[in-house]
């Protein structure tokens, strides 16, 4: 089992698609998988209440960034899911419709095992870039401001950005920037 950083789409009780960064641990089969989500995370509270979603695997680091810290301000088109109730992104490489089977709410980082019950393909995966992992990196990162010490975050970010400058195109430049301002902004709030 590994972790694979994906994009997880949910639906709440009115229907209304949410989309979430997740790493679910995975195996080479993906026939199942099994999801993390804090029980802070709206993808937590929606499996609880509807237990299918989707989860995609893209490319696409600039959605991921926007969608890790809630500005995705020009949401990824949808279409509804084939095998369950929800979305698939229609721009995603890969993705899997999946029913959620056991919920293990003792700890804070729940378990989720989910059963895979749909598949489709898109387009082509871009490759290895340094310049999306450091983005991953730093998306992860946005999410844990508050819960890291603020010179850890601050370090990370600043070692993040040579990868940016030497390997990055548009959509990598414009995911860590706004990752970066998101990431300044907050700290701002934590020391005011
Ligand atoms: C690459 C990546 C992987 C993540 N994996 C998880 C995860 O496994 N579980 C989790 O609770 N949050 C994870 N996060 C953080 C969530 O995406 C973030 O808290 C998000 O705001 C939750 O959205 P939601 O409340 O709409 O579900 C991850 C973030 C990134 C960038």
């Amino acid at each position: 089992m590994r972790i694979l950083e994906g994009i997880v789409t949910t639906i709440d009780p009115s229907g209304t698609a949410n989309i979430a960064p997740m790493g679910p641990k995975v195996d080479d089969a993906m026939q199942r998988f099994v999801l993390r989500p804090f029980q802070t995370s709206q993808t937590y509270k929606n499996l609880k209440q509807h237990g299918e979603g989707v989860l995609h695997v893209t490319d696409d680091v600039e959605m991921l960034a926007r969608a890790a810290i809630g500005k995705l301000e020009e949401p990824p088109t949808l279409r509804p899911a084939e095998a369950v109730q929800g979305f698939v992104i229609t721009d995603a490489c890969r993705w899997y419709e999946f029913r959620v089977e056991s919920i293990d709410d003792r700890q804070p980082r729940t378990e989720i095992e989910a059963e895979v019950v749909g598949m489709g393909r898109g387009r082509d995966f871009f490759g290895f870039n340094r310049a999306m992992h450091a983005c991953l990196e730093a998306a992860i990162l946005a999410t844990r401001v508050g819960i890291l010490p603020a010179e850890e975050v601050l370090e990370q970010i600043d070692r993040l950005a040579t990868p940016i400058v030497k390997t990055a195109g548009d959509p990598e430049r414009r995911a860590f920037a706004l990752l970066s301002a998101y990431i300044a902004e907050e700290l701002g709030k934590e020391a005011s």
